[in-house]
Formats: C-alpha cells, structure tokens, sequence
C-alpha cells in the first residue's frame, strides 16, 4: 500500500486547481441510470470512489466512458438491477443506484452498505422514502430488494438531515407519478448540484437549496451535459494548508459562495482571505488563533471539515472545543495527532485541543479519507518525517493531492509500495 512521506513546508505558495466535488460526482452519476439518453459529465475528478461506481453501472449494462475529466453514460442498455455486495462494500455511495433502479426500472436490488470507520451509516431514511413511495420493499441476506409498477409521489418528511438519503429519494420522485416533497430535505450544495442536473434532464423540481424540494414526476428524462461543481471540502482542506504553513495560497475553479461556515472560520483563525466567483486566496502570516468547531448540517461547519481545522487548532495558540455532531465516531485521527505531540482529549463527541508549540513527525495511519488528510496537514509543520500509512483512503478523495501540494512548495512524496 503506498505511503506519503511529508517533510515540514512552511509558506506554501502559489495557485491550487480545484476539481470537481466527489459528492457531488457520485450522485450525478447515479442519476445517468434515469434515462435511455446519453449524460455526459465534465469536470468529474479522476478518484476511486467515481471508478468503482463507474464498474458498478457497466456491471448493469450501461456503456460508460470516463476521459479527461469527462464521463459519457449511456444506459439505455441497462439489463440487470444489482448492486453487489463486494462493489457497495469499497463505496457505501454506491447505495443512491437504488433510487434510480427502482425509478426508471420498477426493481432493485443493492447491498446494504453497512458501517464505516466512522459510524453505522444506517440507510433506514432511503428505505423509509421509498416505502412511502410505493415501493415494495423486503432486506434479505444483506440486500435491499425494492419493486414497484410505478413509484407515486409522496410526502416525506426525513427524520434527520442525511445528504445521500436526500439525493436517493429526489432521484425516486423525479419519474415517480404526482408529486412528492421531500421535507427536512439536505441543502448542500452537492444536493444542489444534483437538482440542477436533474432540472436540465427535464425533472421538475422547485425548491432547490431550500429544505423543502417538491418533486412533480415526469413519463421520463432525456440527456443533458452538466459540470460537476467545485469541490468545498478539498478546497477547505488546501485552505487549511495554506493557514497551517503560514502561506499564502490561490485556489482556482473553486466555489466560495459554498464554503461561508469554513472561511468565516479561517477568518477567526486569523487567515486573511480574498475571493471572487470562482477563486479563493488564503495567506496566513502568524500562529493560528484556536477556534471553536461545531459540525452541523449545512451552511454551517461541514463535518468533512473536523478532521482538517482539528490539526489546525492542534499548533494553534490556546484552547479550542470541537464538537463533531454527525457522526459518531469520526475522531480516529485524534490518536495519530496526539503521537506526533498534540495534545487533545476527547469525551464522546467533544474534543478539547490545546495548542502546543510543535508536532513531531511519527509514521500515522488513517481510516477515513478526511482523517488521512488531517494528517498530511500536520505532517507540513512537523518535525522530521510523517510517513501516512494508507494512502487508498486518500486516493478516494483527492485528485493526487502530493502532486498539487508539491507544486505549491510542500515535500511531500508517495512512496509505491
Ligand atoms: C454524505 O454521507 C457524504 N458522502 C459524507 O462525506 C458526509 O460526511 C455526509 O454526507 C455528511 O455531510 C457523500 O455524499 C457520498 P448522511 P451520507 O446521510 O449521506 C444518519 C466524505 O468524507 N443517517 O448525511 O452517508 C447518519 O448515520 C464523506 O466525503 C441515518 O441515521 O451522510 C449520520 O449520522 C464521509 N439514517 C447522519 O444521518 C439514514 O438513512 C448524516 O448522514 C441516513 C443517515
């Protein structure tokens, strides 16, 4: 398994190209499965997670060509209804197929994802939408198996606010019969995202970026091409480096008008921060201020951000609470910072970080993609080498981020194992 080696970088400086948000990709290409009309992707990020699904619909029958950043989906072919365990299993995402499946098709069968590193992740919120929906709907042996002649729209109100559970059940209602609304809806703008391609494949939906989408099902889709928009979280995460190296850092292709919660706190850290449509510019010129976190749905602070603005406050000057309140066990990367010296303490979902002065570089392994990267940011203001184990957690959600970390000033260097 490959490693990152990563050297203390202080003053990264330069420009970072953003690329298309992986939760934003993944529905969109789910949603290739609601029409027999071409989609066709642009700005799709080269990661695991999208190739993985990408096999997971040409195992169904649909043609997918995936190209500079370009995906073409064809599934006008589509002949098996199946999402494998051993598929579901590497990419829990691969659970939104159902809404489509049972959409365009009237039947599905897909794994149930079961756990993560960070939590249960439980899917009884898609399975609830699609059982109000009409949907028959039986779990045996592992597999949610879903039939329906026709979905019929609904009234649905989620229990929580649950991103992919938002998108699996948009995708149900926009072929579903009469209309559904979706109430205690997602609003992140990857649930937006989607909407808006939806709306471009002729869906009719009102109330996009509220909380409330209304769905009035339509006979069909037909194709469209869309854009992945820019992805906030890797954006944040190359934000972070920029603070935590005392940088000053363009990020271009980059969405600021999604990213309110993380800059207002990069602000309070003590970054200074400049922005127009489509960039963002992050300079730090001292030691960071500790800054209280508290995850929460959308537009507040977005949980993918805990693990990143963590190793900030780590080297921070005072003391600073994060509270982590979507998941309940995303804090892995706590003991792998406290072996290169931070000093944290946890208490069920509340941490308490006190700024110390140095890290010390230690080899460190992740379990999860954005703990991976908490570390990688440590490791550019610690002393000595950080070797980060498990470098295929990255991979699933950074588009080669030694690359563009390295172009910007940073050692870093994957070492192929
Ligand atoms: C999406 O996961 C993202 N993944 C996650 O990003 C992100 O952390 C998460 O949303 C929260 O923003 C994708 O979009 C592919 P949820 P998702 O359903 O949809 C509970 C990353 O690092 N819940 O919004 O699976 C759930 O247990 C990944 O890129 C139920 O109880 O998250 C959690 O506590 C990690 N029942 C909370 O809701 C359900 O049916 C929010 O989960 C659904 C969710």
């Amino acid at each position: 398994m490959d490693k990152l080696r990563v050297r203390k970088s202080l003053g990264l400086k330069g420009e970072i190209r953003i690329s298309g948000a992986k939760n934003a990709a993944l529905p969109l290409v789910c949603a290739g499965l609601l029409t027999s009309d071409k989609l066709i992707l642009e700005n799709v990020p080269v990661l695991k997670d999208i190739s993985t699904l990408a096999l997971l619909l040409g195992g169904m029958g649909a043609k997918v060509d995936f190209a500079n950043n370009r995906m073409e989906i064809d599934a006008g072919s589509v002949n098996s209804y199946e999402a494998p365990y051993d598929l579901v299993k590497t990419m829990r995402a691969s659970v939104m197929v159902l809404g489509p499946l049972v959409a365009r098709f009237g039947e599905a069968k897909v794994s149930l994802p079961g756990g993560c590193a960070i939590g249960a992740r439980p899917v009884d919120q898609h399975i609830k939408g699609l059982e109000l929906m009409g949907a028959e709907i039986t779990i045996e042996h592992g597999y949610i198996k879903a039939r329906a002649k026709r979905l019929k729209g609904a009234r649905i109100v989620m229990d929580m606010v649950t991103v992919t559970g938002t998108e699996n059940l948009l995708m149900a209602a926009v072929l579903a019969d009469g209309v559904t609304t979706l109430e205690n809806s997602a609003r992140e703008p990857e649930v937006t995202d989607l909407a808006d391609c939806l709306v471009k494949m002729g869906a009719k939906i009102e109330g996009i970026g509220t909380d409330t989408l209304v769905v009035t099902g339509v006979e069909r889709l037909h194709g469209a091409t869309h854009a992945v928009i820019a992805d906030r979280i890797e954006a944040g995460t190359y934000a972070i480096a920029a603070a935590i190296t005392q940088g000053d850092l363009t990020l271009t292709h980059a969405r600021p008008d999604t990213m309110g919660a993380i800059i207002d706190k990069l602000i309070q850290a003590g970054c200074t921060i400049d922005s127009g449509d489509n960039w963002l510019k992050v300079a730090m010129s001292r030691r960071p201020t500790s800054v209280d976190i508290k995850t929460q749905p959308y537009p507040l602070f977005p949980t993918d951000m805990q693990a990143q603005f963590m190793a900030l406050n780590t080297i921070a000057d005072g003391s600073a609470v994060c509270a982590e309140t979507i998941f309940e066990n995303r804090y892995m990367h706590v003991p792998e910072l406290c072996r290169m010296g931070a000093n944290i303490a946890v208490d069920g979902n509340l941490a308490l970080v006190k700024g110390v002065d140095t890290l010390y570089g230690a080899t460190v392994m992740a379990t999860d993609l954005r703990a991976s990267a908490s570390l990688v940011l440590a490791g550019l203001v610690a002393n000595g080498d950080t070797m980060v184990e498990r470098v295929y957690h990255l991979d699933r959600g950074y588009e080669g981020m030694e690359v563009k970390l390295s172009r910007v000033g940073a050692d870093v260097i994957r070492i192929k194992d």
